[in-house]
Order: structure tokens, then C-alpha cells, then sequence
């Protein structure tokens, strides 16, 4: 069994996974990087590209009895592989909203049933859930990709407490914006002729402007979660990442129809007149 602390991290060929699997590595751990498809070699000390989908059973299995049979452990899984779909709750077709849960949750969850009977038999092991802030708060023309965030909340709150008692730890990761190509990647719902463009437009521009300049750096919110994976916190949820605490405090504060008030003047979301 290997001596080093060996992690995996879904999602790992580009984005925050990406910059959390070489932080990672470069503190010393054993990392086994998950992904479908990879633009480059890895030539990074102590990383190891793993191939992987976690929308589907075999791929998972295959690939964490692969780690397992060269290193004999699990001590750190990152279930940061993720997808976003964006258009009007209405518009975006079931299908569409199905597959984007098979990765954003049904995805996790496999990981999660993979992984554990080794954490279990160590009697330790960390889990961290890359969520998101819209997993406490519904985003207009993100409606599917926020539920199955929120769905990623509940999933983490069970967990965590039904691990408690076998000494394995669950921490819920909730970036605010973070500078990747998620935004560019999305599965994106526009109709021609829709009663919800001129809104959807206003919006797209916000969210433009929130991806850009003022979205935080992969490598900064992977440091910030290396230091929340390295403290000895108890506590589940962790906001990171520029913006993040500051909404999702005014979430726990703000009354709802304030807090809605705030979201819908961000967006620029009108009222129809009466
Ligand atoms: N960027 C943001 O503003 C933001 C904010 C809050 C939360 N998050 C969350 O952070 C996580 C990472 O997002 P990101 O912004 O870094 O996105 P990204 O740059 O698009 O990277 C997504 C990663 O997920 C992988 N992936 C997607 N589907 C997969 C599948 N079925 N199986 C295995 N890997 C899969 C992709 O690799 P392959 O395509 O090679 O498989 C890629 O490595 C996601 O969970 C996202 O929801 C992002």
C-alpha cells in the first residue's frame, strides 16, 4: 500500500478541477485526475490522468478499482466534475435537464458509492462536494443547473452525518463565480421567437460580465480549498471564491422577498406592469 495520501479529483482536465489536482499534487498528495477528454500529456510529479466519466457505472468502477489496485487507498475524493445548461425552466427539454443531473448528481454519487467501501475499511477518508453558490440560491435561466446543485445540499447534509460515526469527513465546497470555460460549455436554450428572450438577453449579459473580470482565478479558489481540506474544520459548507460568503450570507439573513429583490435587480429582471 502506497505511503503518500492519494486523492481523486473528477473533473480534472480543465477548469477548477484542474487547478485543484496540481495544488494538490504539489502538496505532496498522490493525485489520480479524472476526465473524458485531455488536451495535453500530464508531465506534473505525483499527478496521473485517469480515465473517467461518472455518468457511467463502469467507467467509475473501472477507473477507482484502478486506483485502488496501484495504491491500495482513497483518502481524498473531489467530486468536482460538473456541467452547466442555462435557458428558461420551460424551454430546456427534460432530456437535457436528465443529463446534466447524471453528472452534476447521479455522477457524485457513484464516486461516492465507489469509493467508500475502501474509505470504510480505513475508517477515514475526506469527500469534498464541489457545489456551488446556486445550490442556495435558484438562478434565473439556470434553473436546472441550481436544482441540481440544491439537490447536491441535501445529498452532502445526509452524508456528512451518515459518516460521522465511521470517521469519514463531508465538505461542501460553494463557489461564487470562478473564471473556467463552464460558461462557454453550457448546453444553452435560446428559441427563436421566445416570450422570454428580452429578459434572457439582460441576463446573459450580467452573467458575461459575472464570468469575465470579476469571477475569481481556478488557482485562487484551489488554494482556498486546500487550506479548508487541510484544517481540521467540522463544519460542512465552505463559500470560496470572490462574492460567494457575501450572497450566501445575504441569503441566510435577508428575508426572502429582499434577498429576491437584490438577485432580481442583478439580473435585471422586470416586473410585468398589473
Ligand atoms: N466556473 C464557475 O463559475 C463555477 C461556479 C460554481 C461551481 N462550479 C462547479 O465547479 C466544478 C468545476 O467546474 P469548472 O468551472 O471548472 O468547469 P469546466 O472548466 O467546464 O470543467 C469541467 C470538468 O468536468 C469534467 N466533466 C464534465 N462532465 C464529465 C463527466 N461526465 N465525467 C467526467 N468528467 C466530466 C470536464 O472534463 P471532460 O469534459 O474531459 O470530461 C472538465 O474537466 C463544477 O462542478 C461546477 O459546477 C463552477
Amino acid at each position: 500500500m502506497s505511503q503518500q495520501a492519494v486523492a481523486i479529483v473528477t473533473g480534472a482536465s480543465r477548469g477548477l478541477g484542474q487547478a485543484l489536482a496540481r495544488a494538490l499534487a504539489g502538496k505532496g498528495f498522490r493525485v489520480y485526475g479524472g476526465g473524458r477528454s485531455w488536451s495535453s500529456e500530464s508531465p506534473q510529479e505525483n499527478f496521473s490522468q485517469l480515465d473517467l466519466d461518472v455518468d457511467d457505472d463502469r467507467s467509475v468502477n473501472e477507473a477507482v478499482g484502478k486506483v485502488l489496485e496501484e495504491e491500495g487507498r482513497v483518502d481524498l475524493l473531489v467530486n468536482n466534475a460538473g456541467v452547466s445548461v442555462a435557458g428558461p425552466v420551460e424551454e430546456v427539454p427534460v432530456m437535457a435537464a436528465r443529463r446534466l443531473f447524471e453528472t452534476n448528481y447521479f455522477g457524485v454519487t457513484r464516486m461516492v458509492q465507489a469509493v467508500l467501501p475502501a474509505m470504510r475499511r480505513a475508517g477515514r477518508g475526506t469527500i469534498v462536494n464541489i457545489g456551488s453558490a446556486a445550490g442556495r440560491i435558484g438562478i434565473p435561466f439556470q434553473g436546472h443547473y441550481a436544482a441540481s446543485k440544491f439537490a447536491l445540499e441535501g445529498l452532502s447534509e445526509a452524508l456528512r452525518m451518515e459518516l460521522l460515526p465511521l470517521g469519514i469527513r463531508v465538505l461542501l465546497i460553494e463557489p461564487g463565480d470562478v473564471r473556467t470555460t463552464i460558461w462557454e460549455r453550457r448546453t444553452h436554450f435560446e428559441a427563436k421567437g421566445s416570450p422570454y428572450l428580452p429578459a434572457l438577453q439582460r441576463f446573459l449579459k450580467v452573467k458575461e460580465r459575472e464570468m469575465g473580470e470579476r469571477a475569481s482565478p481556478p488557482e485562487e479558489v484551489a488554494a482556498q480549498i486546500l487550506r479548508i481540506i487541510a484544517s481540521p474544520t467540522g463544519r460542512l459548507r465552505h463559500p470560496v471564491g470572490r462574492g460567494s460568503w457575501l450572497a450566501l450570507l445575504g441569503r441566510r439573513l435577508l428575508p426572502d422577498r429582499w434577498f429576491f429583490q437584490v438577485v432580481e435587480n442583478n439580473y435585471r429582471i422586470k416586473r410585468s406592469e398589473p
